[in-house]
């Protein structure tokens, strides 16, 4: 049905023949992304981003696409400056800036507040991450960062490693590389595990998953290394983060029995689970992937306000 119009707040508000039609089109727009290209795709299109959470990646790779394609933007980056200072709601403000812009992108502490603007808006909403739920457009460039290193997504052997509880990449993430028949190896600390629900539905989706502690043996056997941060943010109490801050750690050491063409990604920010020697070794790919985030919200961005990516 084409994605102009559509909101996106999950993965699994696409099909895989979507997710290949973005990724596909992300690919042409590396020039523009680049700046060795001009464009004006996004010219006479405005673009509302409500970022309620801090965000260094998102917001800023969501600017610089819309920029790049000629389209403008009006930004909400300090909560404290808003009027929801004052009280008022998400659902009327939501509303509110569905009338200024062609499409709004949020980021919130609160799962499920992608979908509630979804609701109180008449203009399409992308989920730039909703407290510890989903992150598509993370999963799209987290997808372009692997296509581009193997030239396929199925067959992937990928670690899933670190905080799978509150990670809101990882959740969006699995399902996706389960729809592309990757098989996915989860890593946690024990406390931090993937939510059962999603572990169910993984299930009903025919994946391959296993779970593995030695991190010699996850790294020996891996494509795709995925580390993440753990979410100290979403820790109700302080001792818990405690118990489990600093229990893995990437370095060159660990990665010394790795595949040569193992990749180490990360959505980063990076908070000590992968020592910055890694950065100099052909494994490291993390900020290749953040790169990726322009052209694959270059693309996204095209396809939901024009229906088209060229
Ligand atoms: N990957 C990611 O979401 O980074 P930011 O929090 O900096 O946007």
């Amino acid at each position: 049905m084409g994605l102009q119009g559509r909101d996106l707040i999950t993965i699994r508000d696409l099909s895989r023949g979507e997710i290949e039609e973005i990724l596909q089109a992300s690919r042409r727009m590396i020039p523009y992304a680049e700046g060795t290209r001009s464009g004006s795709q996004l010219a006479g299109r405005l673009v509302t981003l409500a970022f309620f959470e801090p965000s260094t990646r998102t917001r800023l790779s969501f600017e610089t696409a819309i920029q790049r394609l000629g389209g403008r933007c009006v930004t909400i980056a300090d909560p404290s400056a808003s009027s929801m200072r004052k009280g008022e709601s998400l659902h009327d403000t939501i509303r509110m800036l569905s009338s200024y812009g062609d499409a709004i992108i949020l980021r919130h502490p609160n799962e499920g507040a992608g979908r509630l603007a979804a609701q109180a808006s008449d203009k399409p909403v992308i989920n730039a991450g909703d407290g510890a739920g989903q992150h598509p457009s993370q999963t799209l460039l987290d997808l372009a960062a692997m296509h581009e290193a193997f030239g396929t997504l199925s067959g992937l052997k990928v670690v899933l490693l670190g905080d799978l509880k509150y990670g809101r990449t990882v959740h969006s993430l699995a399902y996706a590389l389960a729809t592309f028949g990757a098989e996915l190896v989860l890593s946690s600390p024990p406390s931090l595990g993937l939510p059962e629900e999603i572990r169910q539905q993984l299930d009903q989706m025919g994946a391959k998953v296993s779970e593995e502690t030695q991190i010699h043996k996850l790294v020996r056997d891996a494509d795709v290394l995925y580390v993440t941060r753990i979410q100290k943010e979403r820790f109700v109490d302080a001792a818990e983060y405690e118990k489990v801050a600093g229990s893995y750690r990437i370095d060159r050491e660990v990665l010394a029995g790795a595949k040569p063409r193992l990749i180490v990604l990360h959505p980063l920010p990076r908070t000590g689970e992968i020592d910055p020697a890694v950065d100099a070794t052909p494994h490291a790919a993390y900020f290749r992937q953040a790169f990726l985030g322009v052209p694959v919200r270059m693309a996204l961005l095209s396809l939901i306000l024009t229906g088209k990516a060229r």
